[in-house]
């Protein structure tokens, strides 16, 4: 278990790098607002990691940190960004499921129990990745749209205790 805890850890952190690299393009195409909301998902991804790492240092598990992938840094339009990200936080509610799984086969209950907290993220990880998706759609070429969606994600803001972002 303590095995694919640790690659979990290497994925949270490779999702916190896609997200730096997308807040750079954001910030290179010259939408901040959009690049914040990215950054604020960057320290989201570090804090999911060190959920987990201090959760196996504290069943007295041994840490260990894997190479970290390189994030792809283009994409066509902020659309496609945030269909990656959606696409993305899909992929990794699949690994948490994955996880929740094997705590249960091998009877960690522990373990089981600290994933629940990943489950619930999950769920909201989803949701905000499609919610600006979808609003992009709306959106579609508009540039007074776009302007407007920029401000409202300029907004986000990072909660540093508790679990939830203010928004
Ligand atoms: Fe750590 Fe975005 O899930």
């Amino acid at each position: 278990m303590v095995e694919v805890l640790n690659r979990q850890i290497n994925a949270e952190i490779y999702s916190a790098y896609l997200y730096l690299s997308m807040a750079a393009y954001f910030e290179f195409i010259g939408l901040k607002g959009f690049a914040n909301w990215m950054r604020v998902q960057w320290q989201e991804e570090l804090k999911h990691a060190m959920r987990i790492y201090d959760y196996v240092v504290e069943r007295g598990g041994r840490v260990k940190l894997y190479a970290v992938n390189e994030p792809p840094s283009n994409w066509k339009s902020p659309l496609e960004a945030f269909e990656a990200a959606h696409n993305h936080e899909v992929k990794v509610t699949a690994l948490i499921n994955e996880l929740v799984e094997l705590a249960l086969k091998e009877r960690d209950f522990a373990t089981y129990n600290m994933l629940q907290w990943f489950i619930n993220e999950q769920i909201e990880e989803e949701a905000s990745t499609l919610e600006v998706v979808d609003k992009l759609k709306l959106v579609g070429d508009d540039g007074k749209g776009i302007f407007m969606l920029d401000r409202e994600l300029a907004q986000r803001q990072f909660a540093d205790e508790g679990d939830k972002e203010r928004k």
